[in-house]
C-alpha cells in the first residue's frame, strides 16, 4: 500500500530566540522515538537546526536547501533523496547554511517565489510521515514561503 503524504508543520514567529528551532528539533526526535519517519527542513540560513542535528560542519556541506531552491528555480530535475542527511537517532533532515541567504536576492524577481518551499515539500513528502520546518525570525517572503510550504497561502502574513 502506498504511504500517505507527510503531515507538514511550519513553526513560524516574527520574533527571534523564542524557541522555533528547539520546537522543531525536539518534536522531530520525539516522533522518531515513536518510530515515525520524520524530515526536518532547515529553512534558516543560520543553520541552527542543522547544527542541533549534529552537523557542526554545516558550512561545508555539499548539498543544502540553497541547492534545492537553485535547482527548482532553474527548472532542473532532482531526486527526492538528494542532500538529505540522517541523524543517528533516526531524524532525516535537509540542512541549511549561510548560502541560503543568497536566495533572498535571487528570488526577488521570481514568479511564485513564495511557493518554492512548497514545491520542494511536495517533491519529498511522499517518503515521510511528518515534515517540519522552522523559519527565520522576520516578516516577509521567508515567512510566506514557510506558510505556503505547510499548505497555507501565506496570506495571513499581510493581515497583521
Ligand atoms: N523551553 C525552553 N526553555 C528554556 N530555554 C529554551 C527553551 N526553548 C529554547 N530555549 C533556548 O532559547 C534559545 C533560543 O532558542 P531557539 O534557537 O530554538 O529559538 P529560535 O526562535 O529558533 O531563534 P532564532 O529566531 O534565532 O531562529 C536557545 O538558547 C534555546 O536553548
Ligand atoms: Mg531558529
Amino acid at each position: 500500500m502506498a504511504q500517505k503524504d507527510a503531515k507538514v508543520i511550519a513553526v513560524s514567529n516574527q520574533k527571534g530566540g523564542v524557541g522555533k528551532t528547539s520546537t522543531v528539533v525536539n518534536i522531530a526526535f520525539g516522533l522518531a522515538r515513536l518510530q515515525k519517519r520524520v524530515l526536518v527542513i532547515d529553512s534558516d540560513h543560520q543553520g541552527d537546526a542543522t547544527k542541533c542535528l549534529g552537523r557542526k560542519d554545516y558550512e561545508q556541506l555539499p548539498i543544502t536547501l540553497y541547492d534545492m531552491y537553485k535547482t527548482i528555480m532553474e527548472d532542473n530535475d532532482f531526486h527526492k533523496d538528494d542532500g538529505i542527511l540522517k541523524h543517528e537517532e533516526g531524524v532525516y533532515f535537509m540542512p541549511a547554511n549561510l548560502k541560503l541567504a543568497d536566495t533572498e536576492l535571487s528570488l526577488v524577481p521570481a514568479m511564485n517565489r513564495e511557493k518554492i518551499l512548497s514545491v520542494y515539500v511536495d517533491a519529498v513528502k511522499g517518503s515521510y510521515q511528518y515534515s517540519q520546518h522552522g523559519s527565520i525570525p522576520a516578516m516577509g517572503n521567508a515567512q510566506q514561503r514557510s506558510k505556503c510550504g505547510a499548505g497555507g497561502t501565506g496570506e495571513s502574513l499581510w493581515r497583521g
